[in-house]
Parts: structure tokens; C-alpha cells; sequence
């Protein structure tokens, strides 16, 4: 397979990588594809998982091509189709379009399926040839531009961002931004969204690293490389896989019964990080609105102050909707993998796996393994925002029976966080604190969680309830 001589040449240097390859190259049986998952060493240290279009823009908590890759080798065909409703920047969806899988990504957040959409979509050489033109014009003109800074300050999508960079970056970007406008008035959609993904990265590298003016070079440079990688993708695929993104809830997916023959996805964390914060100026700049996404974020922490369990209720009362979602679109004996890593609240531990693979249980799915990996420290999406995250889970669930519930029964999810809410203030009870790395608080202290968690049972039907605008 054209692909996978491709493959080997890019990680062709490691003979780990290689060995690797060896183990998910054929086609398995489902039983056998199970017996494989032991083969493989999770952690892939060292492994390159910067390639092709997973180099065009960072994500927070993205994971590692690797995984999607295992089980879409192993538990599909070509043609067949992989779903992940939480997709952020599109990892599954661009190794299942590698691999000739077709694939649907599903993400509330508007820059996360822009990302995703140009990340899978390859764009000709002539166009590629337009867009260069239009930017070397740009470049030409940037100085002169520079006089109407002032009426561009005021013209801004959002003020806002006025306050963040100085007059001459933010000279520079709006030129950017208009170069791109006018590109999509001439009809060239696909480009307009390219650009737009290379000003955002421009945009998220200024705020990372610092105000800078080079502005012009650091977007001109990304959308140089970004065009090498999309050509050298093109050269690997054989034939273009479909690829459908949808910018929508998980909680309530637009996609059909039975439709999809594998699921791997990475929900957010309960209380890690606002998906909506870490790209705030990105999105303000396109001109995106994130009120909707702030809104239905799943896990975002910003509320429930007081008692910081209620958010638990909340976060499993959203995960169980995703869920049932999960198993209405999925064939039934095929696989839903679900990674999530461990979190804290109030110094107790939450092992989010071991709450989905219970809820799993309730609705059709039956969990077959648990995956454990070790992340690499020293990678970017370990961040001080997402904190003491360094270890992972892969839950392994097959469906198989369908749900018999809606995503919206409202009663149902009280009962079912209900009862996990139970089970957890039991063992918080027998042993409590059990997060805690740091200085030790008070046991008196401690034994407030237990009845924090005893007040946040009382409100689940109140909290697990989805927002109306
Ligand atoms: C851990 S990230 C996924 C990262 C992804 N696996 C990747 O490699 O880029 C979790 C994603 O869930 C998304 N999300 C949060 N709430 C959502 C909701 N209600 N519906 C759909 N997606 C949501 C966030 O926008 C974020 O992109």
C-alpha cells in the first residue's frame, strides 16, 4: 500500500517506530486486533507525532496521532467510516484520511473544525499559485498600509483585542485579515479557510511567545510550510477519503443511526481548562463567536465556585449524553475509544474512566479494556494550564446493544449521575484527600467534601440540565 511505504519513509529513521508499524500493517480479525492492543507500548516515547498537517496549528490537549492511528488500522477497513464528536484539531480525522477511512469530526468550538476542515482538505497547485500573488502583493504594500492604522484600530472585530498587541502588529494582522477577505471574495474558499487557519496560528505564536513585529514573516513563513505539507500529503493519498466536520454538540450529534463502524475521541477534562480562554484572541480575531461554545463547553470550570462537586455531576450528566450519542451512531460490535487522563477536585481524585466505563455499562456498551499510558512531561499539551496531568487512560468500550434512551432524558441522567455521585462519596468517605501531592489540608477540612458532595446530590437535577441560550 502506496500509504504505508509513505509511512515508513517518514518515521523510517527508528526502529521502534518500525517494529510498530509491523504490528498494526495487516488486516486482523476483531479478536485478534483485542490480542494486539497488549503489543503495543502506549506511552511511544520518542515516537515523531509532528507530521503533514498535524504541524498547522497547537491545540491544548490534543493526543498523539499514535492512538487514533492503532485503532483505525486495527479495527477498520478502508472505506469504512471513524466518528469523533469532541475532534479539537482534527487528529483522528487526519490519520483516518492518511489511512483512506472516511471520517466525521464533530467539535462545538469554531476553531477547532476550521483547523480540522483545512487540515483534510488538499488544495491544487494554481491555487496554491493565486494565493502566493496575492500575498507577495501584500507584502509589497505593508509600509503604506501602515497610515490607516488608525481606522483599523477602530474597525476591529472586537476591541478587545486592540489592548493586546501594539499598532504595528496589529497593522500588520489586519492586512492579513483583509488580503484574506478578498480572497474569499473571489471565490476561493478553500484559501480563504488556509489562511485563516495560518493567521491564527500567527496570531496564537504572538500571545505564546510575546509581542513581536515580524508579523508579516512569522504568517508568510507558516503558510510556506503549511503548503509543503499539504502537498506532501496529496503526494501519499491514492484516493480522497470523504471527510464531513460539523461544528455542533456532541450531546447531540448530526449524524445517523448506526452509521459509524468506530469512535475514537478525547473529551475534555472536568475542571482542567477552558477550551474557550486558550483561544480567545485567535477566535476574536476571525471574528468568531465563542458565547455559544463558552455556553455548552463540556468540563469548563468557571462556575460552581462554592461547591466545586457540582461540577462532577454536571461534567458526568454531559459525558452520559455524549455517550448515548456515542452508541446511537456507532454500529453495534464495534468500538468507541474514549482517553482521558485523571483530574482533581478539592484534593479528590477523579478517574474519569472509571466513571464512563460504569455509565458505559448502563447503555449498551460493555467495557473491554483499559489502556494505561504514561504522557512525555516535556510535551507542549502537559501545560501549566492543564496541570498535573501526566498519565492517561484508554478506555476500549464495543457496543453491544443499542442504548434504549435518549440523550435527553433528562430523569435518566439524574439517576445514572445519581448513583456514580453515591459510589464516589463512599469512597471519598474511606479514604479521603486522595489527590493531594502537596501540603496536607486539615482532616476537619476533608471531611467537609463528604458533605459537599452530599449537597451537590440534592441539586444533580438542577445541574445536569443543558443550558438554553
Ligand atoms: C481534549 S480536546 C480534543 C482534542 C482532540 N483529540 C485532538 O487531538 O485535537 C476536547 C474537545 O472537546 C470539545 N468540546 C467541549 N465541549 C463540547 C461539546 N459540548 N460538544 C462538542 N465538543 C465539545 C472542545 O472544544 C475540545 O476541542
Amino acid at each position: 500500500m502506496l500509504y504505508d511505504t509513505q509511512q515508513k519513509t517518514l518515521f523510517e529513521t527508528k526502529s521502534l517506530e518500525r517494529d510498530y508499524f509491523e504490528v498494526i500493517s495487516n488486516g486482523y480479525s476483531f479478536q485478534d486486533g483485542i490480542r494486539l492492543l497488549d503489543k503495543i507500548d502506549w506511552d511511544f516515547k520518542d515516537f515523531t507525532t509532528q507530521y503533514l498537517t498535524h504541524t498547522f496549528h497547537s491545540y491544548p490537549a490534543r493526543f498523539i496521532p499514535q492512538i487514533p492511528l492503532s485503532f483505525i488500522k486495527l479495527f477498520t477497513k478502508e472505506n469504512e467510516t471513524v466518528l469523533d464528536p469532541m475532534c479539537g484539531c482534527g487528529t483522528t480525522l487526519v490519520e483516518a484520511f492518511l489511512n483512506n477511512r472516511n471520517s466525521i469530526g464533530n467539535d462545538f468550538n469554531p476553531l477547532a473544525t476550521l483547523i480540522t476542515k483545512v487540515k483534510t482538505t488538499l488544495i491544487n497547485e494554481n491555487e496554491f499559485r493565486y494565493f502566493n500573488k496575492k500575498l507577495a502583493v501584500m507584502k509589497r504594500y505593508l509600509d503604506l498600509d501602515y497610515r490607516r492604522v488608525d481606522e483599523r484600530i477602530n474597525n476591529l472585530p472586537n476591541r478587545k483585542v486592540s489592548k493586546i498587541f501594539n499598532r504595528v502588529v496589529i497593522s500588520k494582522l489586519e492586512s492579513i485579515r483583509e488580503t484574506l477577505l478578498e480572497v474569499k471574495e473571489e471565490g476561493h474558499n478553500d484559501l480563504f479557510d488556509f489562511g485563516r487557519v495560518a493567521l491564527s496560528s500567527t496570531i496564537w505564536s504572538l500571545v505564546e511567545n510575546g509581542d513581536g513585529i515580524d508579523v508579516d514573516d512569522i504568517f508568510l513563513k507558516k503558510v510556506k510550510s503549511m503548503q509543503n505539507n499539504l502537498n506532501k500529503m496529496a503526494k501519499i493519498i491514492k484516493t480522497i477519503p470523504e471527510v464531513i466536520v460539523i461544528c455542533g454538540d456532541a450531546r447531540k450529534l448530526d449524524v445517523k443511526n448506526d452509521s459509524i463502524d468506530l469512535i475514537v475521541t478525547s473529551p475534555p477534562y472536568v475542571n482542567a481548562l477552558d477550551y474557550y480562554r486558550a483561544h480567545m484572541y485567535n477566535m476574536l480575531w476571525l471574528g468568531m463567536d465563542f458565547d455559544l461554545f463558552r455556553k455548552h463547553e463540556i468540563g469548563g470550570h468557571s462556575h460552581f465556585i462554592i461547591n466545586r462537586f457540582r461540577l462532577l455531576s454536571e461534567y458526568l450528566g454531559d459525558m452520559l449524553r455524549s455517550t448515548i450519542e456515542m452508541n446511537r451512531v456507532l454500529e453495534k460490535d464495534k468500538l468507541c475509544i474514549i482517553v482521558v487522563g485523571n483530574s482533581s477536585l478539592e484534593y479528590e481524585l477523579i478517574e474519569s474512566h472509571k466513571f464512563f466505563a460504569e455509565m458505559g455499562k448502563k447503555i449498551g456498551f460493555e467495557p473491554i479494556k483499559t489502556i494505561f499510558r504514561n504522557i512525555d512531561k516535556t510535551r507542549k499539551y502537559t501545560s501549566a494550564d492543564i496541570g498535573k496531568i501526566d498519565d492517561e487512560y484508554i478506555l476500549v468500550m464495543q457496543k453491544v446493544d443499542d442504548a434504549n434512551v435518549f440523550a435527553d432524558n433528562d430523569n435518566f441522567i439524574s439517576d445514572v449521575v445519581r448513583e456514580q455521585m453515591v459510589g464516589f462519596r463512599e469512597q471519598i468517605k474511606k479514604n479521603p484527600g486522595t489527590s493531594i501531592r502537596g501540603r496536607k489540608p486539615t482532616n476537619e477540612r476533608l471531611l467537609k467534601n463528604v458533605d459537599k458532595i452530599s449537597e451537590a446530590i440534592e441539586t444533580i437535577p438542577e445541574d445536569i440540565k443543558i443550558k438554553r441560550q
